[in-house]
């Protein structure tokens, strides 16, 4: 088995990190909340071919959950993480607790001032304060030259992408596709709350996204009429609650009403109690 490091401490990091740059290797880094699936394991064999020290860290970030959502509850199985990341041949995971990285008086956020204020931002308003805080400590400690996200959370990765930039990390800021299920769920922690009906159920994001391309490659350039034909399509489903379908700009993420260039449309559905989003870039060439 591949030897791989487990740190828990900052200033351990910082050293292992510091060591490696002084060595001239390039260390990529992969954040995650643990609890892994292919889709992170797409992003860990991206980050094992870009770097030549390859760390994950593992912290489910307390600051990005409100307190009525599943922090407490969010899936974590460290064992078998472990495993998955030593087969990938990955050098370190990181894995603070939560008093490492959030001591007792606290009180520096980072915020951004426009990219929050759609899709997401609007019914998890400190989510991505959360995110972009957590990251920024993440990208501190690790000090990292690359660093890969997942592009199923577009707006995520469209604010780090912001946040890197004006706040002059020198990173580069990786996106890297959705990995699907073979049925096209965008894979995700959170499926694994869903029921065998549900899940079922879930299948509904993916339909009404690749409905909305075949519309848009068809000649529709109302945005309305395709946002209204998805809603058509996932309320068809049982127990799915719509929180909001978009299309929008794929740099300010603003709402657009006329598909006449590459278009983001963005969703995120409640299936039972199991909010899930999903996205694609509509083309109307
Ligand atoms: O995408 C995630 O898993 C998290 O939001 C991240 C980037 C690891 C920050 O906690």
């Amino acid at each position: 088995m591949h030897d791989i490091k487990v740190i828990i401490r900052a200033t351990e990091m910082q050293k292992h990190s510091d060591r490696m740059r002084g060595l001239g290797k390039t260390v990529a880094f992969v954040p995650t909340m643990g609890f892994l699936h292919k889709g992170h394991l797409s992003l860990i064999k991206e980050g094992r071919k870009l770097g030549d020290d390859l760390v994950v860290s593992i912290f489910v970030n307390p600051t990005q959950f409100s307190p009525e959502e599943d922090f407490e509850s969010y899936p974590r199985n460290f064992d078998k993480d472990l495993k998955l990341l030593q087969k990938e041949g990955v050098d370190v995971i990181f894995s603070p607790n939560e008093d490492e990285l959030y001591q007792d008086g606290f009180q520096t956020y980072v915020e951004l001032k426009n990219l929050p204020n759609h899709l997401c931002g609007i019914s998890r308003p400190i989510f991505f304060r959360g995110v972009a805080t957590v990251v920024t400590k993440l990208f501190n400690i690790v000090r990292p030259h690359i660093a890969i996200f997942g592009q199923k959370d577009y707006q995520q990765l469209a604010i780090i992408r912001r946040m890197a930039r004006d706040l002059n990390f020198n990173i580069k800021i990786v996106g890297f596709p959705t990995v699907r299920e073979p049925d096209g769920l965008a894979m995700s922690s959170r499926n694994s709350y869903l029921t065998p009906e549900q899940r079922i159920n879930a299948l509904s994001l993916y339909k009404s996204l690749n409905q909305s391309k075949k519309l848009v490659e068809s000649g529709i350039k109302d945005a309305k009429r395709i946002i209204d034909a998805a809603y058509a399509l996932i309320k068809s489903y049982q127990d799915t609650a719509i929180d909001y379908i978009a299309i929008c700009d794929p740099e300010t993420l603003a709402d657009m009403e006329t598909i006449d260039r590459p278009v983001l449309m963005a969703l995120a559905v409640s299936v039972g109690k199991t909010r899930l989003i999903d996205n694609m870039i509509l083309n109307p060439e």
